[in-house]
């Protein structure tokens, strides 16, 4: 059985009232569509993970799932049911999941849980019960209503594909609230798995906090080293933090031995336990001959990504005699900045001198060394 998920991210978040629709606001450094993809998307029974998006969403939205597979985004409609609609369409294989973006935590388990009954039903929901007392309300609290036998649905919800698009074409209702509806009106099975409290939607800016409580959790903090060195020869300019230098000489170096920038990529790839630079863009590879470095930090920052990790902060020392540092610190900044895809005052960029001591202090070369600070642990 091949299944896609179908992840609907085309709402415009209006309860929340921030201007910026919910799913493309971070929890814990990560859009909250993304959260979704990346808890999908490793899913071994997951063929494929496609996204449904809003008229004039297509740049913040390839912004948050840059790196990731999904193909190519879904124009939505007006109502969330137009939006599935325009997924099925789009999508192929036996099965779906049908999720809302806004539901950025689906523990790997509740995907099992939801497959396995497509067997004998046509669907699968994932269900939890009511704990609170429910009751209507007026003027002033109302009639309490009887919870047993009641349950909150939540998503994804799983169909085999071509049932649940015919049980759209066949809805004629109005606008109908998940997909669950629509399959019960056309007479389809819908099995009920038990959900989970890690899918609870988010709505409301306290769903938020909670989101990022829930996460604390699980993330672990971690953190890399890296340490390089590259000798003077020939002439300059010199490459340090992917910013060209002008000096009377340059560096040795297999690539354009930018010391900074490798330094950086090691401490990445070393917070991801990850090997180092030199396993990655072996020196013996003729490929790497002359290479700019920003591909070797690219290259570790898309590593760390597709592991899931968050990118919180890196700091390297330059350690130098020549050139002098402080008139391009800021500009090495930008760059490295703008090469991981971080926010400025996610990157520090110091220089020191060895007070004429050792091989940087005789002018040698140059040696810079980095520390990275990521979280990682969600989804495993
Ligand atoms: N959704 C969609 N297309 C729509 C409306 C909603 O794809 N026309 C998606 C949302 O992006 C969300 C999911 O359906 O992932 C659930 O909808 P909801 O929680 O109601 O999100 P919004 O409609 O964005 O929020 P609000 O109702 O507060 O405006
Ligand atoms: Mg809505």
């Amino acid at each position: 059985m091949t299944t896609t998920a179908l992840i609907v991210a085309a709402g415009r978040g209006e309860r929340l009232g921030v201007g910026v629709p919910k799913q493309f606001l971070s929890i814990a450094g990560k859009p909250v569509l993304r959260w979704a993809v990346e808890s999908l998307i490793r899913h071994r029974a997951v063929r494929s993970v496609r996204v449904v998006i809003g008229r004039g969403q297509e740049d913040v939205a390839a912004s948050a799932l840059a790196g990731l597979d999904v193909g190519a985004l879904i124009p939505g409609g007006a109502e969330r049911a137009d939006s599935v609609r325009a997924g099925l369409a789009a999508i192929a294989g036996d099965a779906v999941l049908v999720h809302d973006a806004a539901r950025p935590f689906c523990p790997p388990e509740v995907v099992d849980r939801l497959l396995a009954p497509l067997e004998f039903y046509e669907g699968a929901a994932p269900v939890l019960p009511v704990g609170d007392t429910l009751a209507r309300i007026g003027e002033e609290l109302g009639e309490p209503v009887d919870r047993t036998g009641l349950v909150r649905v939540q998503t994804p919800q799983a169909f085999r594909l071509d049932a649940l698009r015919a049980a759209y074409d066949r809805w004629t209702g109005d606008s109908p609230i998940d997909e669950t509806t629509v399959a019960r009106a056309a007479g389809m099975r819908v099995a009920t798995v038990e959900g989970d409290p890690a899918l609870e939607k988010i709505t409301t800016s306290a769903d938020f906090a909670r989101a990022e409580q829930w996460l604390a959790g699980r993330l672990t903090p971690r953190t890399g080293m890296g340490f390089d060195v590259h000798a003077f020869a020939g002439e300059g300019p010199l490459m340090l933090g992917g910013v060209a230098v002008p000096h009377d000489r340059g560096l040795a170096g297999h690539s354009d031995a930018d010391v900074v920038l490798h330094a950086i990529a090691d401490a990445l790839l070393g917070a991801g336990g990850l090997g180092d630079i030199g396993e990655h863009f072996p020196p013996s590879d003729p490929q790497w001959k002359g290479a700019s470095s920003d591909r070797f930090l690219a290259h570790a920052v898309e590593l760390l990504q597709a592991k899931g990790a968050i990118l919180d902060h890196m700091d390297c020392t330059i350690i130098a005699e020549e050139p002098k540092v402080g008139p391009y610190r800021a500009a090495m900044r930008a760059r490295i900045a703008e090469i991981a895809g971080l926010r400025l005052d996610q990157v520090s960029v110091k220089a020191t001198t060895t007070e004429g001591l050792g091989f940087t202090g005789r002018r040698e070369g140059i040696a810079a060394q980095a520390v990275a600070s990521i979280r990682l642990g969600w989804p495993a």
